[in-house]
């Protein structure tokens, strides 16, 4: 897929755990509460998923009870701040929210803001809408049922900041969880990329222990997961007590998880080590999201990458060498302060040279206390629009020939949900390709063995080789 200007970025469509109404009462600060229902939404990347996840399990846990967002007592927005209309849907969201309520001569929810938009513009938020009760920050959102069982005397705003702390106050994970699911390893950024507002929204990078990411792991494991995909802003930045990113790889898949994947990755952390991941572990999924942003040195310079676009293309050899059939993904950001019609065609070059599988691609967005958004050499609106729908066009191309190139190939698909047809499933290929496949008599979560037949820009179709799943 290749997302428009706008849309979140790379986020695999996630399906929510199922209600673990069976999860044992989670104690909270306050004591207690009466149960209500609750809705919570996510607008941001699969950490921003991840974290409506661990909000929604510790509702729950309070003994709250999910329910469709028109008819819920308690509504989490979770909102994502990287670019501008990301922050403006939350503000519509609010308002569409307050609206529907009063039609309806109901009371109004309660409104939580969480995410980024809530950790950079904290009060500010509740001053701008009243009809937000709640402003919660990434870091501090465990402490959410309680903020909940508070509400309604004023806004109520948390979003200090205390590292990791989170992790260890949250409930456990639910019971079910999805065939795959997310698993945050890491978490902010030191990198300082001149147009980016995470190292501000997630503070300083943070790993998480060792021992707690697996007994995370073999909790979804146990829920049904078959597939983890460890998440971090700079999930290859990973390291603790001397460990590196690789090494947790080795001992996630030693746990004996069918599926491994990882997102997202910055190329100055692509080492040795994770390199060689990819050619000795079996479960590490043939799949690599490494973002270039641009493909001009100069642009890379002036956005701080940390490195060139040769740096880049050796990377990418290496990691091809150890694992020859890899898909590869990007994200881009076109008309960055400067970027001249020269700098944007060696990104076209780069990009072409590259085949990526899919990709993400960005008009830049000026983001309030970043370096990039005071520069004086704005690219005119026009310009930067003309040179997304080049991009993207090319990015369809190359996504169109990877997915025809793998038609006539034997492999398994996982079934992530159920398609419009009767018995049709939607699973993903180890290329993380959407595959769409008539097996009757098979369910979520079943790995099957497939001829992928037909392909379109999106999505390949499948033909079942055996009508059995996999045996576990
Ligand atoms: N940590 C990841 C990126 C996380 S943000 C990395 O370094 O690769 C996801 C993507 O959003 C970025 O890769 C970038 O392409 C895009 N993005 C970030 N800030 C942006 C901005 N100000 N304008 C437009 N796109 C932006
Ligand atoms: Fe943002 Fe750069 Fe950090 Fe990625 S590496 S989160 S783009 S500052
Ligand atoms: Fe958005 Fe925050 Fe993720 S700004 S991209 S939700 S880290």
């Amino acid at each position: 897929m290749t997302a428009t200007d706008g849309s979140p970025p790379p986020a695999q469509p996630q399906g929510r755990p199922a209600a673990g109404a069976s999860a044992p009462p989670f104690s909270v600060a306050g004591g207690e509460q009466k149960s209500r229902s609750f809705a919570v939404r996510s607008f941001g990347c699969q950490m921003n998923v991840y974290d409506s996840e661990r909000m929604a399990e510790s509702l729950r846990a309070a003994g709250h009870v999910e329910a469709a967002d028109a008819d819920a007592d308690i509504i989490v927005l979770n909102s994502c701040h990287i670019r501008e209309k990301a922050a403006e849907k939350i503000y519509s969201e609010v308002g569409r929210i307050r609206h529907r309520a009063e039609r309806a001569g109901r009371a109004k929810p309660v409104i939580a803001v969480a995410g980024c938009v809530a950790q950079a513009e904290g009060g500010e938020m509740a001053r701008r809408m009243p009809a937000i009760d709640i402003v919660v920050g990434p870091q501090a959102y465990h402490s959410l049922p309680s903020l909940v069982a508070r509400a309604g005397n004023g806004a109520i705003v948390e979003t200090g900041m205390p590292g990791l702390a989170k992790f260890a106050a949250l409930p456990p994970r639910a019971r079910r969880v999805p065939p795959s699911a997310f698993l945050t390893v890491q978490e902010g950024c030191d990198k300082f990329c001149a147009f980016c507002v995470v190292p501000y929204t997630r503070g300083a990078e943070a790993s998480r222990a060792l021992p707690a990411i697996l007994d995370e792991a073999r909790a979804l494991i146990d829920g049904g997961a078959r597939e983890l995909t460890l998440l971090g802003q700079n999930v290859n930045a990973w390291g603790h007590d001397g460990r590196t990113f690789a090494d947790l790889l080795h001992a996630v898949a030693d746990l004996g998880i069918r599926r491994l994947r990882y997102t997202t990755s910055h190329p100055r952390d692509m080492d040795k080590t994770l390199i060689a991941a990819h050619r000795d572990l079996p479960a590490l999924m043939p799949y690599l999201h490494l973002p270039v942003q641009s493909g001009s040195d100069r642009i890379l310079k002036a956005m701080n990458r940390r490195h060139g676009a040769d740096f880049y293309r050796a990377i990418i050899d290496r990691v091809r060498a150890a694992r020859p059939d890899i898909a590869l993904s990007s994200d881009f950001i076109v008309g960055f302060p400067g970027e001249t019609d020269a700098d944007f065609e060696a990104t076209l070059k780069l990009a072409a040279e590259m085949g990526y599988a899919q990709a993400y691609s960005f008009k830049y967005s000026p983001r309030l206390g970043t370096p990039a958004a005071d520069s004086a050499d704005q690219i005119p609106e026009e310009v930067k629009d003309a040179r997304l729908a080049a991009l993207q066009a090319q990015l369809a191309a190359d996504q169109t020939a990877f997915n025809r190139a793998s038609i006539g190939r034997r492999t398994t698909i996982l079934l992530e949900r159920e398609g419009k047809l009767p018995g049709q499933f939607i699973g993903k290929s180890p290329w993380l390709q959407s595959v769409h496949v008539r097996a009757p008599g098979l369910a979520i979560g079943d790995l099957v063995t497939v001829d992928l037949v037909n392909a379109t820009q999106s999505s390949l179709e499948g033909q079942p080789v055996q009508q059995m799943a996999e045996a576990w």
